[in-house]
């Protein structure tokens, strides 16, 4: 008689038996929450782009914020769209900037509850839209940017930030950000670099998210789609300059990145589902072509499967309030 001598269905038969045999699971603290806070406006602005995802005001953020932390999230990472910009993102240092505020504003809020996460990264406050200063021939300047970031760094830690995401790819900003913190005492500071960062079509609802005005691209900063290797080598250099985390973004198209950085790094690894990956979800299950829930769920799972300890999601909070719901 001739059988199967193996059977890896029998562990598949039921629900019951996939929930006990499943290597991987998520959980409301794996997930951090990027939200958006727009000065001058009144009520939260819906993006086009981003079905679900609002430009918050004050009051909206901090709503949001006591939700994820209610939800038990990992955290919120905050961006702020200034209402004026100029050539050196001068709001990003002001106290009073939207941003600054808005980090300020949910930590009074949340406290301790919940940790307060800031992007660190000029394209929100400069007209050009770069994530740096230019030179007068109009390239980012690296050396420039970093002093700014530096002050930024500041600020935001003085506003009240527990964890800066460092985003703009300069070279060596993770350690100008952590020698400043250092140097003002702030030694609980944690740095979540973006470590990995590539050059990405997928952040175009993004740029509707913050209003950008960029013209061109960010390739001569960010990673070029076609590499692996220097993944690994951004992520220790984030290292050896202090980083406490590091981040692969985007995620999706990238899990061969986060598998490897999982490997090399010491530290805890985020990866960012960002934009562009939310919004084709959105899209296609609005077409009904996807079953929406189910293609969420799968993709932040791959995601953590990958090698991810916390995922940035704009599907955290609706996320984590489902995984609450069904643990309950
Ligand atoms: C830079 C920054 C960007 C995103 C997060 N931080 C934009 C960019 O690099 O072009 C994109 C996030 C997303 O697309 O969801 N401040």
């Amino acid at each position: 008689m001739s059988f199967p001598h193996h059977r890896p269905r029998r562990l598949r038969q039921s629900a019951a038996m996939r929930r006990l045999t499943a290597e991987h699971r998520l959980h409301p603290a794996q997930l951090i929450l990027p939200a958006f806070v727009k000065e001058g406006i009144d009520e939260p602005l819906a993006i086009a782009s981003m079905p679900g995802v609002v430009q918050h005001t004050p009051d909206s953020l901090k709503a949001a914020a006591t939700e994820a932390a209610r939800l038990g999230l990992g955290g919120i990472m905050l961006f702020g769209v200034p209402a004026a910009r100029d050539a050196r993102g001068s709001a990003a240092l002001d106290p009073d900037g939207v941003l600054n505020r808005a980090i300020a504003d949910v930590k009074a809020e949340v406290g301790d509850e919940l940790v307060v996460m800031s992007d660190l990264c000029l394209d929100e406050f400069t007209d050009h839209g770069h994530c740096g200063v230019l030179t007068e021939d109009g390239r980012v300047d690296n050396d420039a940017t970093l002093e700014i970031y530096a002050q930024m760094g500041l600020a935001q830690v003085q506003a009240g930030a527990d964890v800066l995401g460092p985003s703009g790819m300069m070279d060596g900003q993770v350690r100008v950000i952590r020698e400043a913190l250092e140097a003002a005492g702030h030694t609980d500071t944690v740095i979540l670099a973006y470590a990995a960062k590539y050059a990405s079509a997928f952040y175009g609802p993004f740029r509707d998210a913050v209003d950008s005005q960029l013209q061109g691209d960010r390739r001569t900063y960010q990673m070029d789609a076609a590499n692996r290797t220097d993944a690994v080598r951004e992520v220790m250099l984030d290292l050896e300059e202090g980083a406490d985390m590091v981040m692969v973004k985007p995620a999706m198209s990238y899990l061969d990145v986060v598998a490897d950085v999982a490997e090399l790094a010491d530290v805890p690894v985020a990866a960012y589902q960002i934009s562009g990956e939310y919004s084709m979800i959105e899209a296609a299950a609005a077409n009904g072509w996807i079953d929406r829930e189910a293609a969420i769920a799968e993709s932040v799972l791959a995601i953590h499967r990958a090698g991810a300890d916390s995922i940035l999601t704009y599907w955290a909070a609706e996320l984590g309030r489902r995984l609450m719901e069904e643990n309950a």
